[in-house]
């Protein structure tokens, strides 16, 4: 049984929602609930919903627990990844928005390091790559491409990153691959081109295709839920 915040969030289908809640309190059960209800409301099918989490663990856990509402067979064409795993679907789509060619890799934590060693000077120490790598990252986090990088650089740490950011893009454009700060990173920045409603960025999450809503009967907003705790940095921001 979900208690009245609970229900209240559950029922909510007004436009994007924010839970915060504490560890255990009951966070993916509003989440799981949630996606039974939008899907036994008639207003969504099953493959226009998605469901987006952290870690594989949590992903396995949130798809069991939905099959378990919507009984046999009622979860299928359900869409629970993580982030990086959504990001690469959407990119497998999306490739040639970003300049990628089908089957482009992925480039592991290992094989970014190992590649941003062998673009940056001999014999800088293992701890200053690291912090390159790290400044490389956020630059990509906040959609900053490399000459933007540069432009917003103000220590000569900073600057040194930016220009290495510059040869590392470079070689991952020859290679046909990205690392995974750009499965989120990328999408973003296509979602965020073509911004506009909610809607029809929702509508660019390229779910599986099947049984559709007839457009009179679909709501105006996307229903976009997010539940999370306090000290969880959530990646990304709303837009509208
Ligand atoms: N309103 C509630 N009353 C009783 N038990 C609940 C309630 N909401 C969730 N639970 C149970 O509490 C446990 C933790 O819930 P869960 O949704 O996994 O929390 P969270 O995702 O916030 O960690 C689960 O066993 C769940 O079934
Ligand atoms: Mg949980």
């Amino acid at each position: 049984m979900l208690n009245p915040q609970q229900l209240e969030a559950v029922r909510y289908l007004d436009g994007p929602l924010l839970v915060l809640a504490g560890a255990g309190s009951g966070k993916t059960s509003v989440i799981t609930q949630k996606i039974a209800h939008l899907v036994k409301s008639g207003l969504y099918a099953i493959n226009e919903i998605a469901a987006i989490t952290f870690t594989n663990k949590a992903a396995r856990e949130m798809r069991e627990r939905a099959a378990k509402l919507l009984g046999e067979g009622g979860s299928e064409g359900l869409t629970v990844s993580t982030f990086h795993a959504m990001g690469m679907r959407f990119l497998e789509a999306e490739h040639a928005q970003v300049g990628l060619r089908r089957g482009f890799s992925i480039l592991g934590e290992d094989d970014s390091r190992a590649l941003i060693k062998d673009l940056a000077p001999k014999g800088v120490s293992n701890d200053v790559l690291d912090r390159w790598r790290q400044i490389i990252g956020r630059a990509k986090n906040q959609g900053l491409d490399p000459p933007a990088a540069l432009a917003a650089s103000q220590t000569p740490r900073e600057r040194e990153a930016a220009e290495l950011y510059a040869s590392y893009a470079q070689r991952l454009t020859a290679f046909n691959a990205v690392d995974f700060d750009d499965l989120i990173a990328l999408p973003v920045r296509v979602l965020g081109n073509r911004c506009g409603h909610p809607r029809q960025v929702a509508a660019q999450v390229p779910l599986s295709a099947g049984r559709r809503i007839p457009g009179h009967q679909r709501r105006a907003v996307p229903v976009i839920a997010a539940v999370g705790r306090r000290s969880r940095h959530v990646h990304g921001r709303w837009r509208r």
